[in-house]
């Protein structure tokens, strides 16, 4: 079977990771890590980036750096993963789900300005695929209503839009080295921050509330409890592993474009025959090769299409399921109806098999099966 996902290790990963045995840090902000925040931020061009747990628990920091209270509202795409709303529900304030772009799957920027009412305090946008979400616009909404403007950047690391790099156009932005990301330490992730009063809260929120960041760079003589916060500081040696990706980021990146080139060439006939809807050419809209989807008709033809792949030992998935008819959307409010670009998207998409371990002839095998598939 040709899995969906399969991380690969193969620079200097596990050397690192011995390291950081071998040197004896093996808790957080240790040396890897330092090392994996200065290239994130140099990749960046701008700002400060944390290490955390997940992206999950970056957006948390996000959630609690909003100060939000209850009653808040943050408008955050109804198709995305759940963490995008979760992270901001945990901590006091309601997401409010608003519908995507048929194009790119992006939060729709007219949508949500029709949204924004006095109780909304933030924007958190999604560069579904490594596509940017036009990140200029929803900053000049959001500056022009005072709001937050968050970028879960789970997808889009290091790409470019609107002649910048996503992550840096919100107050915050957020990454993910879950192993299905493109850089991974198997579960891991970043906040990152352009504004200083935000990122200096940060590092304090992911040290238990305590100002122990500022106690190891020698700007104080002893550290205390000085805020809220919780336990969000990656081990060194998922740090490690971190930085050995990230080292071979341009390598990793160029299979994955390869990969995604490929399967937008070979499948380009088979879907205007068919009917199937595929994303927007790199040419019109950049991406970060973090997916490549098929839309087709209906669930039907999808379900279909799944088990027709299947039988040929290739494991395609889908995902999301709209969040504002899951159980907690649908306590919310959510309806049938409400968001139907992103409903039509949660019955009809489908991703197939796309990592830098992907061989050619896991390509080609791939390809016949999908283009042997007949709608
Ligand atoms: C858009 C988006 N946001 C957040 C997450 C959560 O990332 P993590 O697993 O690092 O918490 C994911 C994970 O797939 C994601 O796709």
């Amino acid at each position: 079977m040709i899995p969906f996902n399969r991380a690969t290790f193969d620079g200097k990963e596990l050397a690192y990771l011995a390291q950081a045995v071998a040197d004896g840090h093996v808790s957080g902000n240790g040396p890897f890590t330092r090392r994996a925040e200065a290239a994130l931020e140099v990749g960046h061009g701008t700002g400060r980036t944390l290490l955390t747990t997940s992206c999950t628990h970056a957006l948390e920091m996000a959630a609690l750096l909003g100060r939000f209270a209850p009653g808040d509202e943050v408008i955050v795409p109804a198709y995305t993963f759940v963490s995008t709303a979760s992270a901001f529900l945990l901590h006091g304030a309601t997401p409010v789900f608003v519908d995507v772009r048929p194009d790119t799957l992006n939060l729709c920027p007219d949508l949500v300005e029709a949204a924004i009412t006095e109780r909304t305090r933030a924007i958190c946008i999604v560069h579904y695929g490594g596509v940017g979400a036009t990140p200029r616009r929803f900053r000049e909404i959001a500056d022009r209503h005072g709001l937050l403007l968050v970028e879960d950047n789970a997808h889009g690391l290091f790409g470019v839009e609107d002649g910048g790099v996503l992550g840096t156009f919100g107050h915050l932005s957020t990454l993910s080295f879950h192993e299905t990301k493109n850089v991974t330490c198997g579960e891991g992730g970043a906040l990152h921050g352009n504004d200083p009063v935000l990122v200096e809260r940060a590092e304090i929120l992911r040290e238990k509330g305590t100002d122990r960041s500022r106690f190891l760079r020698g700007q104080v003589d002893k550290y205390t409890w000085v805020d809220v916060g919780s336990s969000w500081v990656l081990s060194d040696l998922l740090a490690g592993v971190l930085v050995g990706q990230l080292e071979r980021f341009e390598d990793l990146q160029a299979r994955r474009h390869a990969i995604w080139d490929r399967y937008h060439a070979a499948t380009a006939g088979w879907a205007a025959e068919h009917g199937v809807r595929r994303p927007l050419d790199p040419a019109t809209a950049p991406h970060t090769a973090h997916l490549y989807h098929l839309r087709f008709a209906s669930l039907e033809v999808r379900t279909r299409f799944i088990a027709h792949l299947r039988e040929r030992e290739v494991l395609a998935v889908f995902h999301y399921q709209p969040l504002h008819l899951s159980t907690v959307g649908e306590r919310l409010g959510g309806r049938p109806g409400q968001h139907p670009v992103t409903e039509d998207a949660g019955d009809t998409l489908v991703r197939l098999p796309l990592f830098a371990g992907l061989t050619d002839v896991e390509v080609d095998r791939v390809l016949d099966a999908v283009t042997s598939f007949r709608p």
